[in-house]
């Protein structure tokens, strides 16, 4: 009896070792996971997934404008991604007469389709570990920067060999697991991707920054583009004579969709995450980074708010600036509740002192003194760059006098124009001054006395307060008026003088003399640590499924249809639908007027139920917005575009209670297409699996 019991409980410990919570899988790995998978509900095969010898659901997926995922939805070369990251093609094209961002656009034919320049799409052609030939000529005695070189070597003459292999191919040898193994991405780039179709923001960004890292969610976060390619379907420059580009994969649509419980996998490129943390990173990011970073955004952003609420036309002009300010000002409250409220500092510690003791008298030990030792050094440090980066760095003047000089000395007056006219379009000088102020008395507070940049602390006891200073540099300089640039540019260097470009140049040459160079040299080091670790706990833990942490590169990551519990007494149900629309619906609220046209279609139906928004525990991050959200024949459901604020601590630790990525319902964007934007012919190009 007691021997069945132990063997059972031994059986559970290695099943749950074999379960990851969370997991960002390698494609070309994926039979290594599909038995687990399979067990949850999914009926593909690894080959049908990613295949090197046939079509796969693999070819359907693509990287968008270099930080979005999106998905082929038609053999004639149309594809969806999220309205987030087709909002900078789509403001490219608005202007009063035609505000696309406010009205939404839809092609009616191929001929109205709007070419984009700068945006492209990679498609992965193959992968393959490559790990012996780059490591191939190093030696043990090497240093870790000798290292560093033969590895960059060999890594750029493959990438460049297989680049050769044809129209439009584009390589890279990436690191996995802090540079164990090294992988080889073979990508084909498309560059004729043009802007078919975007909803009203009012449906697309519906929630706008209030409803943002949140649940429950209503946003229609979808746009849709095409691609074209030469008469042989290669890639080509954008073209009048470019077809649509057949794919070797386009997603089927489910018109069923999913419910609580069901199998769901996502497959895109997620940006960055950093699970093997060692404590002393984990508390960096909880105790010093993400607060400061916090306070100091929270000081602009509601300078900007004061600014936005008195006028249309600033609010117009800052509504990028403070979106994107406000997205990680968010996401990093939610992971520093997060991080605090799973001891996720605490638990790691746990796990290194276990780990300390199996690794007594081996090749690891020793390992994780070397990563405090480094992080001792190296924290202050990363604090100054922090604070630097949030303060004297996001003055729009200054940052703009410092780059204008760039181009001034280059003599590259054509971008000077543009880079101007950009700049002076949506400046205004009274938010940029009082941040100014708040960020120089800010900087004061903060900034240990040894890391202070002498230049600051000259420039303080000259004016005796940032408020003089500030009148000083607004006041006097040139960059300030477009008329006194001009002027100041004809007459050569007059501008090295000017205060808005001394003061940028006086912070980067500190940034540049004290904090750069010893930085690269401690990150170089934490690096070859991290290496170690990082082998140490495949080692530890030889039956846990590591996967490579996110690096941009195409992943699979796979969960179930869930609500969760954000505090004690709430659990949220995993779908919002269309009554949530019109309940949140508020003309006075921007972030929740609906177009009109939408509250008549609502009025004319029974449309109640639309499902618009699900929760699911795929792990995702940053860049798989826009990812297809599949069921378990592969059929797509939904269109990933963002996660629940309390799981945003899922790039360090990911906690299957909480962590939640947040999908677009297929059915809420054909409703949209169909009832709203009258793009039946669009509808028509798709292919359905019900
Ligand atoms: N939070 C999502 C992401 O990180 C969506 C951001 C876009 N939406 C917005 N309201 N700013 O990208
Ligand atoms: N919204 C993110 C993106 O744009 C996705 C996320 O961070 O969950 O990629």
């Amino acid at each position: 009896m007691k021997r069945i019991i132990l063997t059972i409980l031994l059986g559970a410990a290695l099943a749950s070792q074999a379960r990851a919570d969370g997991g960002m899988w390698l494609p070309s790995l994926i039979s290594q996971r599909i038995k687990d998978m399979r067990s949850q509900g999914c009926r593909l095969s690894a080959e049908d997934i990613y295949s090197i010898n046939q079509a796969s659901l693999k070819d359907a997926v693509m990287l968008f404008g270099g930080g979005c995922t999106g998905e082929m939805i038609s053999d004639e070369g149309l594809l969806i991604t999220n309205h987030h990251c087709g909002y900078r093609y789509i403001q490219m094209h608005s202007s009063v007469e035609h505000d696309y961002l406010r009205d939404g656009f839809w092609a009616m034919n191929r001929s109205s389709e709007l070419p984009n320049p700068g945006l492209s799409v990679m498609f992965l052609e193959r992968m393959e570990d490559v790990t012996d030939k780059v490591l191939a000529g190093v030696t043990v005695s090497m240093t870790e920067s000798q290292r560093d070189s033969v590895v960059k070597a060999a890594s750029s003459s493959l990438a460049e060999a297989a680049s050769r292999e044809g129209k439009g191919f584009k390589a890279e040898v990436e690191p996995l697991y802090y540079g164990n193994i090294y992988y080889l991405f073979v990508y084909r780039e498309y560059r004729d991707v043009r802007l078919v179709g975007a909803p009203a923001s009012s449906i697309g960004k519906f929630g706008g920054d209030t409803d943002n890292w949140m649940w429950p969610r209503h946003t229609g976060d979808f746009s849709i583009f095409r691609i074209y390619a030469d008469k042989d379907n290669n890639p080509a420059e954008y073209s009048e004579d470019n077809v649509p580009y057949v794919p070797k994969r386009s997603l089927r649509i489910s018109r069923k969709g999913v419910s609580e419980g069901d199998f769901t996998f996502v497959y895109g490129f997620p940006g960055t995450t950093r699970e093997y943390l060692h404590s002393a990173g984990v508390s960096y990011v909880a105790e010093m980074s993400d607060p400061v970073k916090i306070d100091l955004r929270t000081r602009r952003l509601s300078i900007m708010k004061k600014y936005m609420d008195q006028s249309q036309a600033v609010r117009i002009q800052y509504s990028s600036k403070s979106a994107s300010v406000a997205n990680s000002w968010k996401k990093w409250q939610g992971e520093v509740l997060g991080l605090e409220k799973n001891h996720v500092a605490d638990s790691k510690k746990a796990f290194e002192r276990d780990f300390a003791s199996w690794a007594k008298g081996g090749r690891y030990d020793g390992v994780l003194e070397r990563l405090e030792t480094i992080y001792s050094k190296l924290n202050p440090l990363e604090l100054a760059r922090d604070i630097y980066l949030e303060t004297a760095n996001v003055i729009e003047l200054t940052t703009f006098a410092y780059n204008a000089g760039v181009l001034a000395v280059k003599k590259d007056s054509a971008a000077l124009v543009k880079l101007a006219d950009a700049f002076y379009k949506d400046w205004v000088p009274a938010i940029d001054r009082e941040v100014f102020s708040a960020m120089m008395t800010e900087y004061d507070r903060l900034m240990a006395d040894e890391f202070k940049c002498p230049f600051y602390k000259e420039k303080m006891n000259e004016y005796g307060s940032a408020e003089k200073w500030g009148e000083a540099i607004f006041d006097g300089s040139v960059f300030a008026d477009r008329a006194k640039l001009e002027a100041a540019l004809a007459q050569g260097d007059g501008f090295k003088s000017d205060p808005a470009y001394l003061f940028a140049t006086g912070f980067s040459s500190w940034y540049y003399k004290d904090i750069v160079p010893e930085r690269k040299k401690l990150t170089l080091e934490l690096d070859l640590a991290y290496r170690d670790y990082m082998k140490a706990q495949m080692d530890y833990r030889p039956k846990y499924p590591f996967f490579p942490d996110a690096n941009l590169t195409l992943r699979v990551t796979y969960g179930k249809v869930a609500g969760y519990s954000p505090a004690d007494g709430v659990t949220y149900k995993p779908v919002s639908t269309l009554k949530g629309v019109m309940e949140k619906d508020n003309p006075d609220i921007f972030d929740y007027n609906i177009p009109q046209v939408l509250r008549d279609v609502y009025a004319s139906g029974d449309y109640a139920r639309v499902p618009v928004c699900f929760l699911a525990t795929n792990h995702t991050t940053g860049g798989n917005s826009g990812s297809p959200v599949m069921d378990a024949h592969g059929n797509l459901v939904g269109l990933n575009f963002d996660r629940v604020w309390e799981g945003t601590m899922s790039d360090l630790a990911y906690d299957p209670e909480i962590c939640r990525n947040i999908s677009l319902d297929i059915r809420y964007v054909l409703f949209i297409l169909e009832k709203v934007a009258g793009a039946d012919h669009l509808i028509a190009e798709m292919k359905f699996a019900d």
